[in-house]
């Protein structure tokens, strides 16, 4: 369709028709269940049957006889005939369920992120879906906030490389069958709600939203994510969905024209926050923040035409909505194909295909970090073996947010063990509640671990207590499972311990382990990617996107902190008056970086071209890494820089750049980087990013405590030194 016949379709609407494209409602609200029941919500934002026939969209569908069946039944019943927008939270695969996005931020691998997000649009949008409710561009640095499965870490700028790199993957396809629209969430900075409490208010300084919180969304709006979706929580007094400062912002600052959908019942709920009285003021704040769609709650269609009548919105801000929703779905082509690539043979060929599982069990592996490892692994045999856990033969490893995937196709580690042909004895020895006090599994696990050479216990957090609303107080082992380990250890010292967590979580308790790796929440093909991983088909490479904390009381926590005036030194003493706890170390148990492999990676000779950058110059570092192992291998090279003295307080460590590299057995490579005055600017008072003149340090390695540090000074004209 052409611009100016979707400019002729908007003269024949109704102010309430173009109210219907505005409102996005459930599956269940427009098509009947087997029972010929309506599902979806009740009560006030019950739709009435002539409303249902010309909302905009809907979310939470099963796949493409669905989809093409409501589709059809809507353009005989729309008067406008304009297609439905299909919509689903297609987070870390739609059928197939990738590690999720937390692990694949440790994998610091954007070409992994973009395949696994390009393999989930094909099979969403063979089930019908057209805009996924991804990426979540939320910066998380509080491991009590249960939606970290669901984000990229710490980092801003790993964040934004992998969220953007989600975007490329859903939006660009040389089939555009397969297109399907990426939404950058929750705008803004949900991932810094109070004390890590799920929809808890949020307050930061323009300083830290500009040069931490808001990189993500600003990186997916900068790859052309098509939508942006507006956050519970409120931001510095104002709801997301109604805020004026987030709508400068993203529509004038950035230039996003692209289509603002709110989270669910968003708009309503500003009643609740106390900032509408009713939803009809609720209704006339989000519309003239430009959110462009409403959520389930339908107060733009209770009154939206009292309040055009009233002139508190005016019919131009009715009309900017309705063409951007209007030309979304031309772009995605509905008006020439209103069914997209839906289709139900094909879904028997795409979903759960060979090649999309073999990439989810690359993924697996590739984002699992090692972070212990003495002479234990990978396993040297393939007998003799103990399984034991509450996660050794738990199909919930598949991770939450798995949308359509159905956990029964979750290949467990048990499972996989039998296919290698593996001899080992079972024994869960607990079960996998957080509260979980039965002790009568453990001794038959003990049994079984006596009788082993080595042991296999997969331990941790099972999917149901993380995620939306899965916010948590404590986040060490549960006891039982902690009772586990020390009597199975007491038997059999040789444990490697596998965690499966959807968030970091405290395990000082399990730290005697000989080897301990984390595989986050990693999918359908969890369970073969952990026996690769455990003898050693598959090497580790992923490093963490997420510090570990030694306890819930350093929360919220990330490596990139300020240094105090009085920064307390690891080997310092207590007695010391300086920035320290009197009952726990300042440093995480393991750090944003940090991750180990079955290769020996050595870095040498760290250069730097020279003492001096000026403002339009390159600096040129490099450093040679030596695979000093029998073990081919990938490493991430990771670069940070520190600012020593500026404007404003920086960072002790900011990563600027990132190589994730293939290095055979015994042989090296020279790694080189640039740094130019963009790489260190940061965002000043008056709105602008720019760097200042300065003594800077920079750091490169694999480790965070192996960084090799070099110096340079930056110098421009405006502060020439
Ligand atoms: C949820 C989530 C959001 C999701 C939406 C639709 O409450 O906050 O991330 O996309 O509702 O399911």
């Amino acid at each position: 369709m052409k611009e100016k016949e979707i400019l002729q379709l908007m003269q024949k609407m109704t102010l309430e028709q173009k109210l219907g494209q505005m409102s996005l409602c459930e599956f269940g609200d427009l098509m009947q269940n087997s029972d010929n029941a309506f599902t979806g919500p009740k009560g006030e934002f019950a739709l009435t049957a002539s409303q249902k026939k010309i909302v905009g969209g809907v979310l939470n569908f099963k796949g493409a006889a669905e989809m093409i069946e409501l589709q059809k039944k809507h353009l005989e019943e729309d008067p406008n005939k304009i297609p439905l927008l299909f919509m689903m939270d297609v987070i870390h695969g739609y059928v197939t369920a990738y590690p999720i996005p937390l692990a694949i931020g440790c994998s610091f691998d954007t070409r992994l992120a973009e395949r696994c997000a390009r393999a989930s649009a094909v099979e969403c949008a063979t089930g019908g879906v057209k805009i996924t409710y991804s990426p979540m561009a939320d910066l998380q640095r509080d491991a009590r906030w249960g939606r970290v499965m669901e984000g990229f870490g710490e980092d801003p700028m790993l964040l934004g490389q992998m969220a953007s790199a989600f975007v490329k993957g859903y939006q660009k396809n040389v089939d555009p069958r397969f297109v399907v629209g990426g939404c950058a969430k929750h705008f803004a900075c949900y991932g810094a709600a109070e004390a890590g409490r799920d929809y808890n208010c949020v307050d930061m300084s323009d300083y830290t939203m500009n040069s931490y919180y808001l990189t993500g969304y600003k990186a997916c709006v900068d790859a052309g994510v098509t939508m942006v979706m507006t956050a519970f929580n409120s931001l510095n007094g104002s709801p997301c969905t109604g805020n004026q400062m987030l709508r400068r912002k993203l529509r004038e600052e950035w230039g996003f024209d692209g289509v603002v959908v709110s989270d669910y019942n968003s708009v309503a709920e500003m009643i609740n926050h106390g900032y509408a009285k009713d939803l009809r003021e609720a209704a006339k704040l989000a519309i003239n923040a430009e959110c462009d769609m409403e959520m389930v709650s339908t107060s733009y269609l209770q009154t939206g035409e009292s309040l055009v009548e009233s002139g508190e919105v005016s019919m131009e801000q009715i009309d900017k909505c309705v063409y951007r929703i209007l030309s979304l779905k031309n772009r995605l082509g509905l008006f020439e194909n209103p069914y997209g690539a839906a289709d139900v043979q094909a879904e028997k060929k795409y979903y759960r295909c060979p090649e999309f599982l073999a990439l989810a069990r690359e993924a697996a592996a590739d984002s699992s970090v090692l972070l212990k490892n003495e002479g234990m692994l990978p396993l040297q045999k393939k007998e003799g073996i103990a399984l034991i856990g509450p996660f050794a033969d738990n199909k919930d490893i598949i991770g939450s947010w798995s949308c359509n995937a159905d956990t029964q196709y979750a290949v467990t580690v048990r499972q996989a063990l039998e296919e290698e042909g593996v001899s080992f004895v079972y024994a869960a020895g607990c079960g996998d509640k957080l509260d979980d006090r039965d002790e009568s599994g453990l001794d038959e696990a003990v049994k079984a671990a006596a009788a082993s050479e080595s042991v296999i216990l997969c331990l941790g957090e099972s999917m149901r207590f993380s995620g939306e609303c899965k916010s948590r107080t404590e986040i060490c082992l549960p006891e039982v499972q902690q009772k586990l380990f020390e009597r199975v250890y007491a038997v059999n010292p040789n444990v490697s311990v596998v965690l499966f967590q959807g968030r970091p979580l405290d395990i000082r308790a399990i730290l005697g382990a000989k080897a301990i790796f984390t595989m986050w929440q990693p999918g359908t093909e969890g369970g073969r990617a952990c026996a690769d991983l455990l003898f050693g088909k598959s090497n580790f490479s992923g490093k963490l996107a997420m510090s570990f904390p030694y306890c819930v009381g350093q929360l919220p926590l990330y490596y990139n902190h300020y240094n105090t005036g009085r920064p307390f030194r690891p080997d310092g003493n207590l007695n010391e008056w300086k920035s320290k706890y009197i009952d726990a170390p300042n440093a995480p148990l393991f750090d944003f970086g940090y991750g180990l492999s079955y290769s020996k990676f050595v870095y040498s000779d760290a250069k730097i071209s020279a003492a001096q950058l000026g403002e339009n110059e390159k600096l040129r570092v490099s450093v040679k890494v030596k695979n000093d192992s029998d073990v081919d291998g990938k490493e991430i090279v990771q670069l940070y820089i520190r600012d020593e003295a500026a404007s404003r307080v920086r960072p002790v460590r900011e990563l600027k750049d990132f190589k994730k590299i293939s290095l055979g057995a015994h042989r090296e490579a020279t790694v080189e980087f640039f740094l130019e005055k963009k790489d260190l600017a940061f965002y000043h008072d008056d709105g602008g990013v720019y760097a200042e003149a300065g003594e800077f340090e920079v750091f490169v390695g694999g480790q965070p405590s192996e960084l090799l540090c070099m110096k340079f000074v930056y110098t421009d004209k405006k502060n020439m030194l």
